[in-house]
């Protein structure tokens, strides 16, 4: 846990390397139904995530956020593509080799009531990955515990309570304080401060960029709100109906977007800045989202895309670097861009 580090530099080597990764689930629609339909609900994913860094990642509801980051820590496993982590492919090991991967990769989810045992004192609940990760003993768990607390910002008399005596704040650090008891590496934080109060979500936004600072950590953090998401993020992916639509880094997405997609989704998020702000124009988002049981040919937005031509429903476009740090997947973005802020 004493490993503090500066963020992630453009460029630096990366903690996992994302390789088309997919996944698709297999449902019987309807209580009665026999057909067997698959849900396309993650396809070709090629990321890095570098050491140190927040990569955000966004996209509306069902687009495959939870999918990716579940897919990364193998909580999920991915029907195609590799997940390499300190030079292993993580898709290749059984669950007992995984085992002692799982103690560097942990999620922090949007409720953790749900997570939080209701009948294990906080102080049960952070011994338990402690001592199982060999990471205290039984005589230091009570003060790496109170070690913990103190990261998240809570008393230790907080040891004795159980989770419903808490806040949801409370007990979203006790979440975040569980994952950094297992001394990770790398937190998928899935919706972890949505279903909190504006100032409280603020204050764990803010927790968890000075923990990152503290200990190195890299987080791949899921988000609708794209406020926070501009506050937070080195880096930012944009997924639509299971596929990755833009990734760059925060101030050339927010600023020069150049997916269809992306401008859409930002065109309805005030800008910061009044001159800005008077000058955006909004680009509303036509149409339904298609059904991952069905996906579109082609490019999956071409049902809603200004920009469409006869090409988009016909081919897929290619994921690739339209500019420096700036991955796009779109026909009419030019083979490369020049000049763009980063
Ligand atoms: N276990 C499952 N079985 C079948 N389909 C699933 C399963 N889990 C997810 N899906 C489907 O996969 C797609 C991606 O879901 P996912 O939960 O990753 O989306 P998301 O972007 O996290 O959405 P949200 O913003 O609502 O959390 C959705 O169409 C969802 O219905
Ligand atoms: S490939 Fe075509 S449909 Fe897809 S985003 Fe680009 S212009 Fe729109
Ligand atoms: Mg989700």
């Amino acid at each position: 846990m004493d490993s503090p580090s500066s963020r992630a530099l453009p460029n630096a080597e990366p903690l996992l390397r994302i390789e088309n990764l997919g996944k698709k689930f297999y449902v019987k629609p309807g209580a009665f139904g026999t057909e067997v339909r698959t849900v396309h609900a993650l396809e070709d994913v090629t990321i890095d995530v570098r050491r140190g860094e927040t990569l955000s990642v966004v996209g509306e509801s069902g687009c495959g956020k939870s999918t990716l980051g579940f897919s990364i820590l193998q909580l999920l496993k991915p029907s195609e593509g590799s997940v390499t982590f300190e030079g292993t492919d993580l898709t290749q090991l059984s669950e007992k080799q995984m085992r002692r991967f799982r103690q560097k990769l942990q999620v922090v989810f949007q409720d953790p009531y749900a997570t939080l045992n209701p009948r294990m004192t906080i102080g049960e609940v952070l011994a338990e990955p402690l001592l199982l990760h060999g990471l205290a003993t039984k005589k230091t768990v009570r003060d790496k515990s109170v070690e913990m607390l103190g990261d998240v910002g809570l008393p230790t008399r907080v040891l004795s309570s159980y989770p419903h005596q808490l806040s949801g704040g409370q007990r979203q650090r006790v979440a975040i304080a569980r994952a950094l008891a297992c001394d990770p590496e790398f937190i998928v934080c899935d919706e972890a401060v949505s279903a909190l109060d504006v100032s409280v979500q603020a204050q764990i936004v803010n927790l968890l960029m000075s923990l990152q600072k503290k200990y190195g950590l890299t987080y791949l953090f899921i988000a609708h709100d794209l406020a926070v998401v501009r506050h937070m993020s080195d880096r930012v992916l944009v997924m639509y109906l299971g596929r990755p639509a833009e990734l760059a880094p925060k101030k050339a997405l927010f600023h020069e977007p150049l997916h269809p997609y992306t401008r859409a989704l930002l065109s309805a998020v005030p800008e910061p800045d009044p001159e800005r702000e008077r000058n955006r124009r909004r680009q509303e988002l036509v149409g339904e989202i298609p059904s991952p049981l069905n996906p579109p040919t082609g490019c999956r937005f071409h049902t809603r895309c200004p920009l469409a031509e006869t090409v988009c429903s016909q081919k897929v476009p290619q994921w690739r670097e339209a500019a420096p740090e700036h991955w796009v997947a779109c026909h009419m973005v030019p083979e490369t861009i020049q000049g763009e802020p980063s």
